[in-house]
């Protein structure tokens, strides 16, 4: 071996996790582009069940957010809690069960989706016996990461140790809880949780999952892979213990924003809004300070591709935190809600958030991991490229065509009827349909160039090992 940083860490399962990222954001965003390409040429559905878009639409969720998002998840919390407590892993056998486990969910989703097995919860569509597999690997991931912090060499926790440190606690309670179920068969239950207090606690588990998968989590890497990478301290330590307490206390407040206006007490709603406008402040402050970290120092980003991946995207989280609060406000949320705003909102902050800030992320990882340079630099800063241009073009045209569909829908003419039929709507929609694929096939050709970069630095860097493992033995 010629590193020393990897004999010295558990670092054999978070390749492993990193590559399966890659593979995996690959898929969920073909995926993605199938699903935006049914919407804007529906024969594409080809009449066959399993390939119709409300089959294929959950597929496309569980494997951006779970296969992707949770595979990045834990090859980085992996990564950082032992270069940032100095020790090995609690556990090396309990995190590749991890890895298989995870791996054995993801294979079910697959299988099940497209079958129609579903509890019809979004984002917890998968049947119970896979919600079980789910809480055994989760709190197994959970248990590992906590016992290695309590072995730590250093004598604080690193801020992005308790981001992922939330978001653990705060997953497994959200995931247990909205899962609760009574099993009949094998594949189909039915939630203990009815009518309204099914749709408070449903949603209470989806804005946290966004609130502590997507954002905390994604953050704690953030708080780790940006100094890192800018190979500078963080801008203000104090503001990210901050930004960790008031995002912390703050989310768990606000999923009742997704149900305004429906059978749900009104004041829940209000509160709800009332808790979102209030999240733009740690969230604008943990955006500032991951930018500010680089003041004084902007030149990096003229060529460090892998520094503007992890930058770009805290502007794309300062953009989308600014944007969720403003649609929590009922009279917005009046436009907004039912229409392609939301999606747009939603791909903001997956696709400039979530997917930037895990390119940069496992770019620099994959170099640390296997001790070398990329392939190809000019690959990554493509991949840079065309992930922007990709994004940008998703969410302009879901803006346009959000805010196009919502005002057609509340249009009266002179004699109180509506001005235009729903088919009419459907049918203004077909130009952004198409600029939205053309953009997530932008934003996926990003992503395979960046499957085809990792797989040859990785080739390259295991033919190099070879050749010095056989010259020293000469
Ligand atoms: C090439 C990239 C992508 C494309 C083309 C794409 C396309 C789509 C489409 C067409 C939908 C359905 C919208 C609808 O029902 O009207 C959707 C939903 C969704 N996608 Fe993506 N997607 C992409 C990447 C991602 C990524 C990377 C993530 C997460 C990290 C993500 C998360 C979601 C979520 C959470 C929803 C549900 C939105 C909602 O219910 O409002 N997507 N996506
Ligand atoms: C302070 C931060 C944020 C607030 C207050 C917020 C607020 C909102 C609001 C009001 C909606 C629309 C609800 C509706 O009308 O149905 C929404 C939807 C959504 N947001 Fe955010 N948002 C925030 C940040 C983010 C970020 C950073 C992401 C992604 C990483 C995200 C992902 C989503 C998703 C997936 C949905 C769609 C849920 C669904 O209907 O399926 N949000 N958000």
């Amino acid at each position: 071996m010629e590193t020393t940083q990897v004999e010295k860490y558990d670092f054999d399962v978070v390749r492993w996790f990193s590559i399966m990222a890659v593979v995996y954001l690959v898929i969920g965003t073909l995926v993605g582009v199938l699903i935006a390409s049914q919407l804007a040429w529906p024969w594409l559905n080809f009449d066959i069940a399993e390939l119709t878009f409300g089959r294929l639409r959950p597929l496309h969720t569980n494997a951006v957010i779970f296969a992707f998002g949770g595979s990045v998840l834990m090859a980085t919390a992996y990564y950082t809690v032992q270069r940032t407590c100095g020790v090995r892993l609690w556990s090396n056998k309990m995190a590749w069960f991890t890895f298989w486990g995870w791996n054995l969910v993801i294979l079910g989703a697959v299988i099940t989706l497209p079958l129609g097995i579903t509890q019809s919860k979004e984002y917890a569509e998968l049947a119970w016996p896979i919600d079980i597999l789910i809480a055994v690997v989760w709190l197994a991931y959970s248990l590992n990461f906590f016992m290695t912090v309590a072995k730590r060499k250093t004598s604080h926790i690193y801020v992005s140790n308790w981001f992922f440190m939330a978001m653990m606690v705060m997953i497994t309670y959200l995931h247990v809880v909205n899962s609760l179920a009574i099993p009949v068969t094998l594949w189909h239950s039915f939630s203990v949780f009815s009518g309204v207090q099914d749709a408070m606690i449903q949603w209470w588990y989806g804005h946290n999952a966004v609130g502590f998968y997507l954002t905390a989590g994604f953050l704690g890497i953030m708080y780790y892979f940006v100094p890192k990478q800018a190979n500078r301290p963080v801008f203000s330590y104090r503001l990210s213990v901050i930004h960790f307490w008031s995002l912390t206390f703050g989310y768990v407040w606000l999923g009742a924003h997704h149900l305004q206006y429906t059978a749900l007490p009104d004041w829940t709603g209000s509160i709800g809004a009332a808790v979102s406008l209030a999240m733009i402040i740690p969230s604008w402050g943990g955006a500032l300070n991951g930018m500010l970290t680089l003041s004084g120092a902007w030149d990096k980003l003229r060529d460090d591709y892998v520094l503007r991946f992890l930058i770009m995207s805290l502007a794309f989280y300062a953009m989308s935190t600014f944007e969720g609060p403003v649609m929590s406000v009922k009279t917005v949320n009046a436009l907004s809600h039912y229409t392609d705003w939301t999606v747009g909102h939603v791909h903001a902050g997956a696709l400039g958030w979530v997917a930037m800030v895990a390119s940069g992320a496992l770019y620099h990882m994959i170099m640390k991991l296997w001790n070398t340079e990329m392939y190809s630099a000019k690959l990554v800063n493509l991949h840079f490229w065309l992930a922007t241009i990709g994004t940008v073009v998703y969410i302009t045209a879901m803006w346009v065509s959000g805010i196009m569909q919502g005002l057609m829908w509340r249009d009266y003419d002179e004699f109180g009827t509506l001005t235009y039929t729903f088919v009419e709507s459907v049918a203004a929609m077909h130009p952004f349909y198409v600029m939205r694929a053309i953009g997530g096939m932008i934003f996926w050709a990003g992503g395979a160039i960046m499957l085809y970069n990792v797989v040859m630095t990785v080739r390259q860097a295991n033919a190099r090992r070879a050749v010095n493992a056989a010259t020293a033995n000469a």
